[in-house]
């Protein structure tokens, strides 16, 4: 689907987000919502605080799962996708702590393989992803899978593709300060989602966007998976639809 900018592309997205919960509401049903991080989903998130403050929707009923964190990383840093989600959507509406999950950037290396593990097993628990919101990196990433990533993976510790870490170097005021290494859940996480929209906006997401839909699926442009995905919208602005 493509929007004329990304203001309304988000208003969109926010307003089917905003159906599911309360869907989810009338049924006394819980809401598993796989929330991303980056500049794409600010307005996204935006929206919801709106919706939560002017039209009583309410997150009671929601658990949310991150799609990422680096590594290492401190929760209190104004780099971590911690502070990013309390900053722009948790600390504004009524979400219980407890129904909160992001990777955790602190777990010491040898607890790490566990945690993966751990993280997989409480999204299971709950009956999976009702809905995955996703970026994309200039990469072709989604979460942090960068290329290479294995369609079947499941949320592991991964090495940062250069291209990643120079998009971030501006945020952490340099290369050399940008984590070398994620936690993300993975492909396969992400593809056992019941529904997915991945938004991708500006000129510069052009090239990967072309790749990743009308592209071979390949692990070499890790959102080319979704092609697989019987549920997937890609929800583009006109700049980011330009090669297609
Ligand atoms: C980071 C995140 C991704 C996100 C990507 C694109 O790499 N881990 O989940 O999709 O950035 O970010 P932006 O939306 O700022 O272009």
């Amino acid at each position: 689907v493509i929007f004329k900018n990304s203001d309304d592309a988000s208003i969109v997205i926010a307003q089917e987000i905003a159906a599911l919960i309360k869907e989810k509401q009338a049924k006394q049903n819980y809401c598993v919502l796989g929330l991303a991080t980056g500049s794409s989903p600010i307005k996204v998130y935006e929206e919801l605080v709106r919706l939560h403050k002017e039209d009583n929707l309410s997150f009671a009923n929601v658990i949310v799962f991150n799609l990422d964190e680096y590594y290492p990383m401190e929760i209190t840093n104004v780099q971590s996708y911690h502070y990013f989600m309390h900053e722009h959507l948790f600390n504004h509406i009524d979400i219980l702590p407890e129904n909160i999950h992001i990777p955790d950037g602190t777990v010491s290396q040898k607890d790490l393989y566990q945690y993966c593990i751990d993280y997989e097993l409480k999204i299971n628990a709950v009956g999976g992803l009702d809905f995955q919101l996703l970026g994309i990196g200039r990469t072709g990433h989604i979460g942090f899978n960068e290329p290479g990533s294995h369609p079947n993976s499941g949320t592991r510790i991964i090495t940062l593709n250069h291209i990643t870490r120079s998009d971030a170097a501006e945020a952490f005021f340099g290369i050399e300060n940008v984590p070398k290494r994620a936690i993300t859940m993975g492909i396969g996480t992400i593809k056992k989602a019941k529904r997915i929209v991945i938004m991708a906006f500006g000129h510069k997401k052009a090239p990967v966007v072309k790749e990743a839909i009308e592209g071979a699926i390949k692990s070499d442009i890790p959102a080319s998976y979704l092609q697989e995905h019987k549920n997937t919208t890609f929800v583009l602005d006109q700049e980011a639809a330009g090669e297609l």
